[in-house]
């Protein structure tokens, strides 16, 4: 039987792939830290609910042991967990959220890899990092703790890439467009923080909120994106990165220059004046 460890299985996307896994009659590591959900997963077929802390390296020894009781390696790790947040870079304390982000997001994915890598290698495996359109496209007002923490994730990826060729081990990056999470009730619950908090942008955000509903409510299925994840297993020479779920308007914004696109926003959500 193939075995694949996947981090992020009690979320919304990692749960589709950990269902379509389990259909294809894969075994599933499937690691979480919400109690209820990991104990959801255990009525799937052929998949081992683990509790897993990304930030902890005692709790992924833990599961690394877990596994080992099952398999001496692994077709695939496949990291998922990750985190989002909606907020200001300047007002309030950005910093705490940032790092939060970075220790999961980028560390998380780093640690996971390092000390699941042997398992990976002995079975002539691959790896799949989960990054996002954040990771690649022209950032949008209020998401910079995400942005950077998924700028950090390619640059991670493509690092570990241009290492592991030399071994032959693919590692594949997913750069998810938006699809129906716990993520989207994320950005909207940050948006209604800082929309409550904020001396300086109530009016920006009030505008901005149209064009974020119009974006969040095309979100797709997460089944869609485990299809991806599932061609991005089995190929056989895997691309270097597999792209799904971006809205077209965001797309045709990446074809405009950065000042026209900073000009599109200024126009379509306004100016602060200095005295506000
Ligand atoms: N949904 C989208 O539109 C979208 C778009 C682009 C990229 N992505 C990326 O896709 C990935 C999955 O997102 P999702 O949409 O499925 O969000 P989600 O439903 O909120 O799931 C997030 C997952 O991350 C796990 N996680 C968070 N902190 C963790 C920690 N410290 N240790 C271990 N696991 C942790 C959560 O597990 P517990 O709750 O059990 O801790 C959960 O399984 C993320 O990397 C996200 O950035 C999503």
């Amino acid at each position: 039987m193939r075995y694949v460890f996947l981090t992020g299985a009690t979320g919304g996307l990692g749960r589709a792939v950990v269902e379509l896994l389990s259909r294809r009659g894969y075994g599933v590591f499937a690691a979480g830290t919400n109690e209820r959900r990991i104990a959801e997963l255990a009525e799937l077929p052929r998949v081992i609910p683990i509790r897993a802390d990304v930030t902890d390296d005692q709790s992924l020894l833990a599961a690394r042991e877990t596994v080992l009781s099952h398999t001496p390696s692994l077709y695939a790790v496949v990291n998922f967990a990750g985190l989002t947040a909606f907020g200001s870079l300047v007002e309030g304390d950005c910093i705490p959220t940032i790092q939060r982000l970075l220790d999961i997001n980028v560390t998380g994915t780093a640690r996971v890899n390092r000390l699941f890598f042997e398992l990976v290698r002995a079975g002539g495996g691959r790896i799949v990092n989960c990054s996002s359109e954040a990771g690649w496209m022209k950032p949008q007002p209020f998401a910079g703790a995400y942005f950077l923490s998924k700028r950090a994730v390619e640059a991670y990826n493509d690092s570990l890439r241009r290492e592991l060729m030399f071994l032959g081990v693919p590692v594949v990056k997913i750069q998810p467009g938006s699809y129906r999470t716990a993520i989207t009730d994320a950005v909207n619950e940050g948006f209604e923080r800082m929309l409550g908090e904020t001396r300086l942008y109530g009016r920006v955000l009030s505008r901005m909120k149209p064009m974020m509903d119009q974006e969040l409510s095309r979100s797709g299925n997460p089944r869609a994106l485990a299809a991806v994840v599932l061609r991005a297993l089995e190929a056989r020479r895997p691309r270097l990165r597999y792209r799904a779920g971006t809205g077209k308007l965001l797309a045709l914004m990446e074809l405009l220059p950065d000042r026209t696109v900073d000009w599109l926003y200024r126009l379509a959500c306004g100016r602060v004046s200095r005295a506000e």
